[in-house]
């Protein structure tokens, strides 16, 4: 330590010296710009187009930098954004010689204090004219100013809306000076598109490019041109938070609506079903209409809830027509001949039914225990009709059936003992169980009609099932094609 002393305070000692140096050119410096302000300033008008020569054109140069999209207002189409804003330009009688200002090549002053160019946003949606924000200019030797200004912009911007959510927008933003004509004041696009380096990212849009193109439009009257740049923002949307908060629920709850033809009849759910679907969807749509602007472009989602929700309409009321079929019962006349051949023969093989209530049990049993049913049934009723033709000798038989005869059966029965009588009381009660199996028979029949017409009725529903799903698949697959 101490050996290393004195060195060091040497060190400290010119360390010293030239901070003390320092800030004597500094203040130095200031004085000179001191001085220089009081110069230039000492007659200078901040209200003329500094130009030595009126006919001479100021020429402007215009930069955009684009930091931001706030907000992209599709219902008022209003794109707010968030720009940094430079222009340069020279200033005739801004300059000095910077050797008699020891060396000062630039100073920054207010930029209220100097020209500026009255350059604004012609496609203004702004309810407020606010003023040029007051920062800082360079102002270099040669007389060149280089003013940056933020601003927050809001310009009108045209929402084609037809491809939302997987649309790509355009917006223009476009600068010229208000009064000044072409001959004037000139502006000019520094390079050819917008900076976009600073760019914060955004997640609702992804920037395609920022294009500048400098337009001259010469009105009729006048001979003037009237120079504007515009910069066209190309912004393609992240459609991935629609797709999940707007698309897949609609496309979810559209598979449900075919369903409705599944449900049993009896259930009672089939149209209510329908209806719900109908509900769910018609939130969707709402919830959509509120983002979009009325225009006469119906949105390719809107258009998509639109056609499901014709869809579901379209498969609640087929479900009523069906639920009436299905309902016809055994008072109704018997199922056409054409619909028994097309829809009982052709479409349930198609459609795999075979017949009402088989969905619990597996058709093959079922149809099984059917026919060893109607086996034995027309065996008993065969056997009994045989042995009943005049077994006149059969004690029992008879007393068995006087006890399930009739009234007008009893009378006679009293006689029943005299076998003389006998043969026509057999007749009588012939006709009479003829009479019971024909109720029999037409209550089975009338029956099996009313069964004709469920399975009508279930093939139906199991038809347009199918329609509806391929209806819905298809649907789908178109929207999320777009996605692509
Ligand atoms: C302005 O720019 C044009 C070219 O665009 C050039 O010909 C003209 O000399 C410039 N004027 C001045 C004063 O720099
Ligand atoms: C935007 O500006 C470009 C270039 O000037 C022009 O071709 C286009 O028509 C403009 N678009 C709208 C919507 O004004």
């Amino acid at each position: 330590m101490k050996r290393n002393s004195p060195f060091s305070s040497c060190l400290c000692l010119l360390w010293l010296l030239t901070a003390v140096m320092l800030q004597a050119v500094e203040s130095a410096k200031g004085k000179y710009a001191h001085m220089l302000f009081n110069e230039l300033f000492e007659d200078y008008s901040n209200a003329l187009r500094p130009v030595e020569d009126t006919d001479k054109v100021l020429n402007v140069t215009l930069q955009i930098t684009l930091s931001q999209i706030k907000d992209m207002d599709e219902r008022n189409q209003i794109l707010t954004a968030y720009l940094w804003i430079r222009q340069s330009w020279y200033d005739a009688y801004l300059t000095w010689d910077k050797d008699k200002y020891d060396g000062l090549d630039s100073i920054r002053i207010p930029s209220n204090l100097v020209w500026r160019p009255d350059i604004v946003l012609y496609n203004k949606a702004d309810d407020d004219s606010s003023e040029p924000v007051n920062t800082n200019v360079v102002l270099r030797y040669d007389g060149k100013i280089t003013w940056d200004a933020p601003a927050i912009t809001k310009s009108s911007c045209v929402v084609d809306v037809s491809y939302f959510p997987f649309d790509s927008q355009q917006c223009n933003l476009t600068f010229g000076s208000w009064t000044y004509n072409g001959n004037q004041v000139d502006i000019i696009n520094s390079l050819d598109s917008g900076d976009l380096s600073d760019f914060i990212e955004d997640v609702e849009w992804e920037i395609h490019g920022m294009p500048a193109v400098k337009n001259v439009i010469t009105y009729g009257c006048c001979s003037e041109p009237y120079p504007d740049v515009t910069f066209t923002l190309i912004l393609k949307r992240k459609s991935s938070f629609y797709i999940f908060n707007l698309l897949l629920p609609c496309v979810l709850i559209s598979f449900l609506a075919p369903l409705g033809f599944y449900l049993p009849a009896d259930s009672g759910e089939k149209v209510s079903l329908g209806v719900t679907v109908l509900l769910a969807l018609t939130v969707f749509q709402l919830m959509v209409a509120e983002i979009m602007p009325p225009s006469e472009n119906v949105p390719l989602i809107g258009k998509y809830y639109i056609a499901t929700m014709t869809m579901i309409t379209a498969s609640t009321a087929l479900t009523i027509i069906i639920m009436n079929i299905h309902h016809c019962g055994s008072e109704a006349r018997p199922v056409p001949q054409w619909a028994r051949v097309v829809i009982l023969d052709y479409m349930s093989k198609i459609f795999f039914v075979y017949d009402v209530g088989e969905n619990c049990t597996s058709p093959q049993r079922k149809k099984e225990q059917e026919h060893k049913l109607e086996r034995d049934d027309n065996g008993q009723r065969r056997h009994k009709e045989e042995s009943h033709l005049c077994s006149r000798n059969d004690d029992t038989d008879l007393k068995k059936l006087n006890g399930n005869s009739n009234k007008s059966c009893e009378i006679h029965g009293e006689n029943a003992r005299v076998p003389v009588n006998c043969c026509s009381c057999y007749k009588i009660l012939l006709k009479n169980i003829e009479y019971i199996a024909n109720c029999v028979r037409d209550h089975k029949a009338n029956k099996a009609k009313g069964i004709e017409w469920k399975k009508v009725a279930k093939v139906m529903d199991r038809f347009f099932m199918w329609i509806f799903f391929i209806m819905v698949f298809f649907m789908s697959v178109l929207i999320i094609g777009k996605a692509a």
